[in-house]
């Protein structure tokens, strides 16, 4: 009997090496734990009608004030940035605020991966809010897949690593791994134990986001399977399949 190659999994362990990754035919998962994915996760899961991605936050008041029913959101180096509405942590979009609007959102790393990745075949947001959500629709896809990490200014970072790792995780006996980005990520996640928060506490972006008191926030992002919704990207807007 003709035996079925399994599709390959990879990890781009920031935006600076996508350009080394063939995206066609594949299905690329943007990850950006602290905070952008979490986000977009959090809203879509809560009503909101989409989100719309943008590179800069002119683009982002310009978005808004043309599309009805719409807020503006974002950050910049975690900070909420002037003349934007609202700011980039999960727990500001509940159903009662976000359900039926579209959220027009610019950050620093996450929206501006969104943007670098073309000629794939789909583009889907990951959280660990969506983690198994996120894991069925790959196996069920059943295509080569990229999980790609915004990081932070296309430095490496631990807390999309250790996602990464998770996704590895779960998927692993439906993809052919031979890429040892996936397999460091794997050992990562399974250094962490599953104690995401403990194992993130040292990491850069958790100290700078702690800095600014968003402790809750931090430990709503690790919060596996809360929002169990799978956001794609269908021309400009993110929308929950
Ligand atoms: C980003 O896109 O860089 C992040 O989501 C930053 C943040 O909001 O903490």
């Amino acid at each position: 009997m003709e035996q079925k190659n399994k599709p390959v999994i990879e990890v781009c362990l920031s935006p600076a090496l996508l350009h080394l990754y063939n995206v066609a035919d594949t299905v690329v998962v943007i990850i950006d734990i602290f905070r952008a994915t979490s986000t977009i996760t959090a809203a879509l899961h809560n009503g909101a009608k989409c989100v719309i991605p943008v590179a800069s936050v002119e683009e982002c008041i310009r978005v808004g004030a043309s599309v009805s029913g719409s807020i503006t959101a974002g950050e910049r180096d975690g900070k909420v940035i002037e003349g934007l509405q609202f700011g980039n942590s999960p727990s500001e979009y509940p159903s009662e605020f976000i359900s039926g609007k579209t959220l027009v959102l610019t950050t620093t790393n996450g929206t501006r991966l969104l943007h670098m990745v073309t000629g794939a075949e789909e583009i889907v947001i990951g959280s660990f809010l969506n983690l198994h959500a996120l894991c069925s629709y790959l196996v069920l896809r059943g295509k080569k897949v990229l999980l790609a990490c915004a990081s932070w200014k296309d430095k490496f970072n631990l807390e999309d690593t250790l996602f990464a790792g998770a996704v590895v995780d779960v998927v692993q006996n439906d993809f052919e791994i031979n890429c040892d980005s996936a397999r460091a990520a794997l050992y990562l996640h399974t250094q962490s134990n599953g104690d995401y928060i403990s194992f993130l506490r040292n990491s850069s972006h958790y100290l700078r986001l702690s800095a600014y008191g968003l402790h809750d926030e931090l430990a709503y992002c690790v919060t596996t399977d809360l929002h169990p919704v799978l956001p794609v990207l269908r021309g400009k807007e993110i929308v929950s399949l």
